[in-house]
């Protein structure tokens, strides 16, 4: 799939295939570029969590309140925050962003669905979440990975209003 053909093609899917099982290398690949993604001085401030197992993906679902989807999806990648990585800039959200849709992108290319389920700064979801995975990072959001069982339309949001030319 061509990069502009995926950028406008992507919807979040909510709905898999059940018990679908994604190989190792395309999970490298996602996290690949999910690594690949530019960050304020290059400072790379994240780590990443890939839940597999059913049973910590159901408390990932008690801890945030709208990942339902995980329900159905093979695995959830939770892209975490390491503002230490990154002092005194504060520039990690942004980072963090951008790391998750190059995750988006790449499962895409790769056949998969996917959802962006945002915890940090939403509280008490982040905490909880945070908690599920035993980790020091800050989750910013937990990307739900599978094979759609659904295929929401593409469609476009372009609007000149909200474009200034100066
Ligand atoms: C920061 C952020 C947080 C989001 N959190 C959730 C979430 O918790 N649960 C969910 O189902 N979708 C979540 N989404 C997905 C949005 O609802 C979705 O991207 C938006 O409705 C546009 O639809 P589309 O992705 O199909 O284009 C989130 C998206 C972003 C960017």
């Amino acid at each position: 799939m061509q990069l502009s053909e995926g950028i406008r093609a992507r919807r979040s899917v909510r709905k898999y295939k059940a018990g679908s099982v994604i190989p190792e290398e395309h999970i490298r690949a996602m996290l690949e570029a999910a690594m690949m993604a530019p960050s304020a001085v290059n400072s790379r401030p994240w780590e990443f969590y890939v839940v597999q197992t059913r049973a910590t993906l159901e408390k990932l679902m008690q801890a945030h309140p709208a990942c339902k989807m995980l329900e159905t999806a093979s695995l959830a990648i939770a892209v975490c925050a390491r503002p230490d990585l990154q002092p005194g800039r504060g520039f990690w959200p942004q980072d963090c962003g951008a790391a998750i849709e190059n995750i988006l992108l790449q499962a895409l290319d790769l056949g998969y669905g996917t959802c962006w389920c945002g915890c940090y700064p939403a509280q008490p979801r982040a905490d909880e979440v945070q908690k599920v995975l035993g980790c020091t990072g800050i989750p910013v959001a937990l990307v739900a990975v599978g094979v759609a069982d659904e295929s929401p339309a593409a469609r476009g949001f372009y609007d000149p209003e909200r474009v200034h030319f100066l």
